[in-house]
């Protein structure tokens, strides 16, 4: 267990059970392999209020526990959680572009909130926080949804139209691009085991469809984010294929989409059938990368796959918050098996643990890492690491009740509180210059 994986005399260690190693972070890793933390705009920005998810917060019966509301405000306080993350040792910061403030009527852009995500950018860049950027996490505007989202035929282009107008205003703060968070995270849910996404709802689709058909813009055609009917992952590459062009023709930075990778395992005998799981919620899903600069790899958890499919946590195994379990060598071969499949580097846009019990994060995310600094030993080609996530944050259906944050945000005053594993966290980082 590598629970003294403090910063030891400005020498941060992981020490872990990988082989009994004990392995310093900065020698594990190759030079200009960065470690931040990553967020998504609606989950801590508030005031979301054009986007599909507000509109669904808000119908009678609700399936979301709580509203986003003023979330924890990062709207307004960025420039202090911007230092912050600097402060802490942070190399990177990944942050969304919510497209229904940039584009909150069809056709029509916000010069003024394209400059504010410019601004955050830059800012970034300026306290030497290398920007992940990703044009959508999940959230769609109203509008979007209510024309039947994903799902209507001029989707695409629509999406196509926000990402080209976006990119050509960030072009030249952004260090890394992302088309679109977990795509596949609808498959995830669908092929079982249980919440999914910040879920505590076992069945997504139908939590949707329920809070979709309360909604006074609700028509047959109203399809909010990850609600689905059709071919997903044809509609999604098509997305994905023409948002990479539409970024490339302004940035000149590597472009990649971020997958949900769980690390499915076969109980012995079901060979086959965690194969089918695989292949239908991420090798497919994987190979679409092959065109790409890189891999974006989100792990938290693995799943056995056996006579009923896929299982949940086995009795006493232990579990976050979310009842997920916390197998630390899953992201280490999440990350292989995306390799293998996209043939891609791999950048690691999320991993963390839900929990407020802070020690668990660090002694949790330290094994991890430890696995994955193994991984990258023995010659897995992984960019960087982004924890997820920087401040408490809006738990889409679970709300504030349930906590990914290395900083704990008073959702009163607002007032930032980095906990341990966020010093720690950002000691994994010091003694990293960029590139
Ligand atoms: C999503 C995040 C979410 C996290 C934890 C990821 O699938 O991208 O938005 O908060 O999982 O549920």
């Amino acid at each position: 267990m590598s629970t003294d994986a403090e910063v030891a005399g400005g020498r941060p260690e992981v020490a872990g059970d990988a082989g009994g190693s004990s392995l310093t972070v900065r020698d594990a890793f190759p030079p200009g392999f960065f470690v931040g933390a990553a967020t998504a705009g609606h989950q801590i920005e508030g005031g979301n209020v054009a986007s599909d998810s507000w509109a669904l917060e808000h119908v009678p019966d609700t399936v979301f526990r709580h509203r986003s509301g003023d979330a924890v405000d990062f709207y307004n306080r960025w420039p202090e959680d911007v230092a912050m993350a600097a402060g802490l040792g942070l190399q990177a910061l990944r942050f969304s572009v919510e497209w229904s403030r940039v584009e909150p009527v069809p056709g029509e852009f916000s010069r003024a909130q394209l400059d504010h995500y410019r601004r955050l950018a830059a800012a970034c860049r300026d306290a030497g926080l290398r920007t992940v950027v990703t044009f959508n996490h999940w959230t769609t505007p109203l509008w979007f949804a209510a024309e039947g989202g994903w799902t209507n035929p001029h989707a695409v282009e629509r999406f196509q139209r926000y990402v080209n107008v976006a990119a050509a205003h960030l072009a030249g703060e952004i260090d890394w691009a992302i088309t679109l968070n977990e795509p596949n995270v609808a498959t995830v849910a669908a092929v079982g085991g249980g919440g999914v996404g910040g879920s505590a709802v076992g069945d997504l689709g139908r939590a949707l469809e329920h809070a979709s058909r309360r909604h006074p813009a609700a028509t047959g055609s109203f399809k909010p984010m990850m609600l689905w009917e059709g071919d997903q992952l044809g509609r999604y590459a098509e997305a994905h294929r023409r948002a990479v062009e539409a970024i490339k023709s302004h940035v000149d930075a590597p472009v990649g989409w971020s997958l949900a990778c769980v690390d499915y395992q076969a109980v012995p005998g079901f060979e086959d059938r965690a194969a089918a799981v695989r292949d239908q919620a991420v090798t497919a899903w994987l190979e679409v990368s092959r065109d790409d600069d890189f891999v974006g790899v989100q792990n938290y958890t693995r799943r056995l796959v056996g006579a009923d499919g896929v299982e949940r946590p086995a009795p006493g195994a232990p579990v976050d918050d979310l009842g997920w379990e916390l197998y630390p060598q899953s992201l280490a071969n999440a990350a292989r098996y995306a390799a293998s499949v996209s043939r891609r580097p791999v950048v690691i846009t999320e991993h963390g643990v839900c929990t407020f019990d802070d020690s668990l994060r660090l002694q949790h995310t330290g094994r991890a890492l430890e696995h994955l600094a193994a991984a990258v030993a023995e010659g897995l080609d992984v960019r960087g690491y982004l924890h997820w996530t920087l401040l408490d944050e809006f738990e889409w259906f679970s709300g504030y009740d349930v906590t990914f944050g290395l900083v704990e945000v008073d959702r009163h005053t607002f007032e930032r509180k980095p906990r341990p594993s966020a010093a720690w966290l950002g000691g994994v980082a010091v003694g990293r210059t960029r590139p």
